[in-house]
Parts: structure tokens; C-alpha cells; sequence
């Protein structure tokens, strides 16, 4: 599906910017140019990089449950750059 209308650039596009790094809103337009001139489809790549956050962090989730099953202690999760989404400036 189309995210970003005005540039012409998917959500397989923009999936594929946050998996090859891509951490926000302004990393996503630098890796293929959406969000660059209406910016209505900022929601929908904030969406989509708060989908792949979460994504990121479940694994870490599953190991909590498991500590505490066994009763022992559990690092915090320590999340990868791309787990974390920040807002888009302006
Ligand atoms: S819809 Fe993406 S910049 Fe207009």
C-alpha cells in the first residue's frame, strides 16, 4: 500500500528503511524520501516505526516472563537504536 502518495513510496519501502536502520521519521525520508513535502503520512510512518519497536522488544518480554517464573533476577532489556523511535521535529 501507498504511505506516502506524494513521493509515490510504499510501506514495504518504508519497512525496509527502518530494517536497514532507520530510527525516525527523519531517517526514514533520508533512506527513501517520504514525508518530504505534504507530510500526511507522518502518522502512518510513525506507525510503522512504533510497530517495528515493539516487534524489537518482545523477545526481551518473553525473558522477563521466564525469570520471573524461575524466581531470578533479570537484566533490564537493553534495546537496540532501532527500537527506539523519537518524534518527528517541527
Ligand atoms: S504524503 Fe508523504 S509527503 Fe505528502
Amino acid at each position: 500500500m501507498y504511505v506516502c502518495h506524494c513521493n509515490v513510496v510504499s510501506d514495504r519501502h518504508i519497512r525496509a528503511a527502518i530494517a536497514a536502520g532507520a530510527v525516525d521519521v527523519d531517517g526514514v525520508s533520508d533512506a527513501c524520501g517520504a514525508a518530504t513535502v505534504c507530510g500526511g503520512c507522518v502518522p502512518t510512518i510513525e506507525d510503522l516505526l512504533a510497530e517495528a519497536a515493539a516487534a524489537i522488544r518482545q523477545p526481551d518480554l518473553v525473558g522477563l516472563r521466564q525469570a520471573a517464573r524461575r524466581g531470578g533476577g533479570h537484566r533490564a532489556p537493553v534495546l537496540p537504536a532501532a527500537a527506539v523511535a523519537r518524534p518527528a521535529a517541527g
